[in-house]
């Protein structure tokens, strides 16, 4: 076993995660923190937590600081998570597409891919399986990305949808994909993977989007940083796109250009305003 981690080793790790991702681990973390990453440094033959730093901290080490990124982020999601969004979304791409655009969405903290999937069918059943729209889902976390690219879910995870949504978009895994269920091809097709680090996104040439999903993502900000944050989002929505965030969240006292229009969805203003 290796040593347990001592209060210097917690606080730089802790920085490296905010310098990194913004994610900001309050001290309450530590345990989560040896917790996750003590299975690490035994796998590396390491005797603690101050020698892996100094694997962490190699300029080469890029995949180990990827491995802590990993290790250390909170992945929580499921199918329709806040399903009025779902509903709303519908209705708004029904009443606001454009001829010869498709209708863009971005689910910007996508974890393993059951945002983008939900949108994705809730898109389906609006605009219809040829509708003109796409949804880009990113996240920083490599891990979670490859099992939202491979589509495919045990069967308890989406035990809560409706069994026509189940029939309609989903496959029955066999042989060693016994008790999982994958995403139909129509639907997965139309979700583009990527990793983008929100904290660095304004650097990436991603377009402008209709809508963007940033929720529960923001409660491991803190404050200076979900303003910096948001006003790299907004520049990524078109004028009057809606950016929508989990109820659990607040942006009321952040400067930003977004007017609310329901709980938890932000309008942007246009140019006029
Ligand atoms: C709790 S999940 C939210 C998933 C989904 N949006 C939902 O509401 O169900 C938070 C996600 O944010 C991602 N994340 C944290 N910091 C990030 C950053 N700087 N850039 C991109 N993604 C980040 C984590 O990897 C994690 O997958």
């Amino acid at each position: 076993m290796p040593t347990p981690l001592t209060q210097a080793d917690f606080l730089r790790i802790r920085r490296f995660m905010y310098e990194a991702s913004g994610v900001d681990l309050s001290p309450s973390k530590h345990a989560m923190v040896e917790a996750r990453l003590t299975k690490r440094v035994s796998e590396l033959g390491l005797r603690g937590f101050s020698e892996y730093w100094n694997v962490v901290s190699a300029p080469e080490s890029e995949a180990e600081r990827q491995h802590v990124i990993n290790a250390l982020s909170t992945n929580e999601t499921y199918f329709f998570r806040e399903p009025d969004h779902f509903s709303w979304l519908a209705e708004f791409a029904r009443a606001n597409q454009t001829p010869g655009q498709p209708f863009r969405v971005w689910s910007a903290a996508a974890s393993s891919g059951e945002e983008a999937y939900s949108a994705a069918i809730s898109l389906t059943e609006a605009l219809g399986e040829k509708g003109a729209f796409e949804i880009l889902a990113t996240d920083i976390n490599t891990e979670v990305l490859k099992e939202a690219r491979s589509a495919i879910y045990p069967r308890d995870e989406v035990r809560k949808l409706p069994p026509n949504f189940i029939q309609r978009y989903f496959l029955w895994g066999r042989d060693e994909y016994r008790g999982m269920l994958m995403v139909a091809p129509e639907v997965s097709r139309r979700v583009r993977f990527q990793q983008i680090n929100l904290n660095q996104c304004e650097r990436s040439a991603i377009g402008l989007f209709d809508v963007i999903f940033l929720r529960n993502v923001m409660i491991y900000f803190n404050p200076s940083t979900k303003e910096s944050l948001l006003a790299q989002i907004c520049d990524k929505l078109k004028d009057n796109g809606v950016l929508v965030i989990s109820h659990a969240e607040t942006i009321t006292g952040l400067n930003t250009p977004l007017v609310q229009i329901r709980p938890s969805l932000y309008r942007k203003r246009n140019n006029n305003e």
